[in-house]
Order: structure tokens, then C-alpha cells, then sequence
């Protein structure tokens, strides 16, 4: 990190002239272990924050323009916008996200009272579905709470970034990636209720083995609005439901209730999104429980049941997560394998015994490459804190 932190600070000297009263931040991606396309239904998610993340360097300017610069979209340059301007423009690309948080921040009455400079680097690969935008929304969050003083705890960044994602930039996201991110605690996944947002940390031991990614480099593209039809199709089978079950989500029933009033549900494929929701509710909660026991090997059939599950009834996996993930369940070593995030390309998370990881890695990737044409990436990673400070004024 301190590393990434004298890469960033210089190249923020470079593009916009000295480093003078800047200051440096960071926040992390995450990885969700279990409990997919529930966070809407009022279910049970249980992701972690990485080490890997957002890295964001800051100062505050005497007017009231928007400056931003990635380093991950050199070719755009400077993308220049003022505090009279916070809207969404398709040609301002990445900068809607940074936007999109100052907006909402002055929707809840916290109006910055001048504009900024920014550059920011992420090290999580973009659209792999490690939450790259919502790292970016917690660290603006974080970064405006410095700067201007705003009182506001890191459950408020998780609600205002979700808050701008919904309502700036147009995806109907849950809470899970904001809360994941600006909650993170090291060596823990968080368990978190989304009907009323309690939660408990879980310390992930995983002794002789590691989470391993494997990113498809599938381009999610038309995965944002399949993602919101998906939302609303829950959403008309709940209003189905309850006309025979008093309930206000679908995380409020178990399996046996699903079974008994699933006839409700007019549409076939319908009864299919629902009967995800439920079920993976029910196994996130499972999973958790066996992760308390010191059952890994549990936990790991968990996560191999979530993938069949948002495979053939929520219809979200496609090929090539489906190659990696069948090609994994084959490797020895492999506790666990699935898809992580929204689906539609992005990437897998498996759990994989340290001796393994080599052969895991290299078998894999031979068979995603010889099966779809391109090659697959792979991290073993660490689970990491929250949004930090990583230098104060210089
Ligand atoms: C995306 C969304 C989350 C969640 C997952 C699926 O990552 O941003 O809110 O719905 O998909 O579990």
C-alpha cells in the first residue's frame, strides 16, 4: 500500500501540477463467498472486502469546478465538470460514479462548498464484478467526509453510494457491495441481514487453503438491465405470493413455505427466479453456520449448490463462468467453487487447498482458454478493512 501510495501521489503531481495539500485514500473491492441476488429480497449475503481496491488522491480547490483523472482511462485525460453540473452524461464515463455520490450527499442537505481535484487508480479489474464501481462510490464518500467535514458513519457511505447507483446512474443494485466495502474488516466476511441491515463479522479461517478468483474477461455489456429484469421479476412473484402469504420479502420464507405457496406464481421461469431467492437465503444462513462449526468442506458444498442454483434457476451464470466453475469442481483441492457478483461474465470465487493452487490455476485456465477462445485470470486474494486515510496534507 505505501507503495501504491507514492505511485498514485506523484502521477497526481504530474497531471494536475504539484502535490501541494493533497491527500491520499483508499477503499477496497469485495468478493461475495455465498448468498447471490438475494440482497433485494430482503436475504441473507455474506461477502468480504480485498485487499486489492480503489486508491484516490484529493484537494480541494478555491472554485467550483470538477477535475478527475483515472489512471485507468489514461486516453480520456482530464474530465472536467463543476458543482451547477452534477448530472449523468454517457461521455463522462467513469467520473458518473464520483458524481453521482457528490449529488447524493447534497440530495441528504451536505453540499460541498467548493469543487475538487481527483485521480484515482484501481487495482480491481474493471467490470469483473469485484465491485469496482462501488469502491469508487465509498471512496468518494469517504474522500468528501474528509474533506468537508460531513457527519456521516460508514454504514451512511454503504446507503448514499447505493442511493447514487439507484438513482444517478440507473442500476437497481442492493445494498450489498456498498456495505461490503465501506464495512470491511480484515480476515472477516461480514454476515448481513438486508431486511434491517443488522450484521456480525465471521473470521474466515481457512488454514491450509485460499480464496482464489478466476476472472472470465467476459464483458458484463447488457448485464445491467438483465440485472433489473431479474429484480422485477422477484418482485412480481412476491406480489403473487402475497396474495396467499403474508409476507413483505422472499427472504421471509424457508424452503417448506416456498414449496407450499409456490403455485401462486403464475410464470414458470418466474417460479424459478423466486425459488433462488429463497433457497439461496436459506443456504447463505447454512453456510455461515457451517463456517461457525469449522465445517469447510460443508461450507464448500454450499457454494457449489449456489452456482447450480443461479445457474439453472436465476439463469445468470452463461458459458464461460459455467466453464470455470465446472472446470474447478473437476481440480483436486477445490472445497468450493461458484460465481461471485451480479453474473453475466465477471468472475468465480472458489476456496482451493494452498498445495493445489499451482495445478488450479494452470488446468483451468488451459481448459477456459481451449473451450472459449481468450484466457481467464486468476488471484489469490486477502480479505481487507474498510475506506482509510492512507496520508494526511503533505
Ligand atoms: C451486484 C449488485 C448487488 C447484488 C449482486 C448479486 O453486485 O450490485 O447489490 O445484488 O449483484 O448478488
Amino acid at each position: 500500500m505505501a507503495d501504491m501510495r507514492e505511485t498514485v501521489l506523484q502521477e497526481f503531481g504530474k497531471v494536475f501540477g504539484s502535490t501541494e495539500g493533497a491527500r491520499v485514500y483508499f477503499a477496497p473491492g469485495r468478493v461475495n463467498m455465498i448468498g447471490e441476488h438475494t440482497d433485494y429480497n430482503g436475504g441473507h449475503v455474506f461477502p468480504c472486502a480485498l485487499t486489492i481496491g480503489t486508491y484516490g488522491v484529493a484537494r480541494i480547490r478555491k472554485d467550483n469546478r470538477l477535475r478527475f483523472y483515472s489512471m485507468n482511462f489514461e486516453k480520456l485525460g482530464i474530465v472536467e465538470s463543476s458543482l451547477e453540473d452534477l448530472k449523468p452524461y454517457p461521455e463522462a464515463d467513469w467520473t458518473n460514479y464520483p458524481k453521482g455520490v457528490m449529488w447524493a450527499f447534497g440530495e441528504r442537505g451536505m453540499k460541498m462548498t467548493c469543487g475538487m481535484e481527483l485521480l484515482l487508480f484501481g487495482t480491481i479489474p474493471n467490470g469483473s464484478g469485484l465491485s469496482s464501481s462501488a469502491s469508487v462510490e465509498v471512496l468518494t464518500g469517504a474522500i468528501l467526509r474528509d474533506c468537508f467535514g460531513f457527519d456521516v458513519t460508514n454504514q451512511d457511505l454503504a446507503l448514499i453510494g447505493q442511493f447514487s447507483e439507484n438513482r444517478f446512474n440507473g442500476v437497481n443494485c442492493g445494498i450489498m457491495d456498498q456495505f461490503a466495502i465501506a464495512m470491511g474488516r480484515e480476515g472477516n466476511a461480514i454476515f448481513l441481514d438486508t431486511a434491517d441491515l443488522s450484521y456480525e463479522y465471521a473470521p474466515i479461517r481457512l488454514e491450509d487453503a485460499k480464496i482464489v478468483i478466476a476472472c472470465s474477461n467476459k464483458k458484463r455489456g447488457l448485464g445491467d438491465s438483465k440485472y433489473n429484469e431479474r429484480r422485477s421479476e422477484c418482485e412480481t412473484a412476491l406480489a403473487e405470493l402475497q396474495k396467499v402469504v403474508d409476507i413483505r420479502s422472499l427472504g421471509e420464507l424457508d424452503e417448506e413455505a416456498f414449496e407450499r405457496y409456490q403455485s401462486a406464481i403464475q410464470d414458470p421461469v418466474r417460479r424459478k427466479r423466486a425459488r433462488h431467492a429463497v433457497y439461496e437465503n436459506q443456504r447463505t444462513m447454512k453456510a455461515v453456520q457451517a463456517l461457525k462449526e469449522n465445517d469447510v468442506e460443508q461450507f464448500g458444498r454450499l457454494m457449489n449448490a449456489s452456482h447450480v442454483s443461479l445457474r439453472d434457476d436465476y439463469e445468470v451464470t452463461g458459458i464461460e463462468l459455467d466453464t470455470l466453475v465446472e472446470e474447478a469442481w473437476k481440480q483436486p483441492g477445490v472445497i468450493g467453487s461458484r460465481m461471485t457478483g451480479a453474473g453475466f461474465g465477471g468472475c468465480t470465487v472458489s476456496i482451493v487447498k494452498t498445495e493445489h493452487i499451482d495445478a488450479f490455476i494452470r488446468n483451468v485456465g488451459e481448459a477456459y482458454l481451449a473451450k472459449i477462445g481468450y484466457a481467464a485470470d486468476f488471484y489469490v486474494v486477502t480479505i481487507g478493512g474498510g475506506p482509510c486515510i492512507l496520508q494526511e496534507t503533505i
